[in-house]
């Protein structure tokens, strides 16, 4: 290969992974239904986060969801399967595997960029303010608009 084109390629690369890394952004469609009921104990995670499979999952299970229990009717309870699941266009950062327990905490993506470093320590973990790794906005002050870049990360003191 000529050397002209490597460098191309090269340039290209590395032009593709600055924007990937600029565009952490992810839609956040707004249902009225859906910020009622799912924005009680925590603020209501842009469906574009989990795949439309997981968010079946947890909208089948929400008598028992995680260490809580989440009532609603059956006419709003498929309103929002229906709508999770329809809205849920993932970016492809997120991409399409079901995380475990239906987690994005327990997303491949998510525990790569957040595994330990000099920055994400295991005391900023548990700092009372964090209380846990779902508290997105703790640190990530527009995670209700979906804006999650690296760039405007606050991580508390
Ligand atoms: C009664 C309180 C309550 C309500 C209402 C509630 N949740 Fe939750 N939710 C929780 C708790 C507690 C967790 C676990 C948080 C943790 O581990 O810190 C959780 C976690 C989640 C997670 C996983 C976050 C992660 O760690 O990746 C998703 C997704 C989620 N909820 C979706 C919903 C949806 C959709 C609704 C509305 C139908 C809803 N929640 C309503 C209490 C609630
Ligand atoms: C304790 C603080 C903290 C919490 C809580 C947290 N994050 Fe982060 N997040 C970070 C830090 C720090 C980075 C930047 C890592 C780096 O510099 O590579 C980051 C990076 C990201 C990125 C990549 C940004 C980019 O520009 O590449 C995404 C996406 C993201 N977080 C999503 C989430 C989601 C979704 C949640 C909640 C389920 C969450 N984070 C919870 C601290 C946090």
């Amino acid at each position: 290969m000529k050397t002209s084109v490597k460098f191309i390629m090269v340039v290209l690369g590395l032009l593709s992974a600055t924007l990937s890394h600029a565009q952490r952004v992810v839609s956040v469609p707004t249902l009225t239904a859906y910020q009622q009921e799912c924005s009680v104990c925590h603020f209501a995670y842009p469906p574009g986060l989990l795949p439309a499979a997981a968010w079946k999952n947890i909208t089948d299970e929400l008598p028992k969801h995680f260490a809580t229990q989440v009532l609603l009717n059956s006419d709003t309870q498929s309103l929002l399967a229906n709508w999770l699941q329809t809205n849920a266009i993932n970016p492809d950062w997120v991409g399409t595997q079901i995380p475990p327990d239906n987690r994005i905490t327990r997303a491949d993506w998510w525990l790569q960029i957040h595994k330990p470093s000099k920055k994400l320590t295991a005391k900023v973990w548990k700092n009372p303010y964090v209380k846990s790794a779902s508290n997105c906005a703790a640190c990530h002050r527009a995670a209700p608009n979906g804006e999650y870049s690296a760039k405007t990360v606050l991580i508390p003191s």
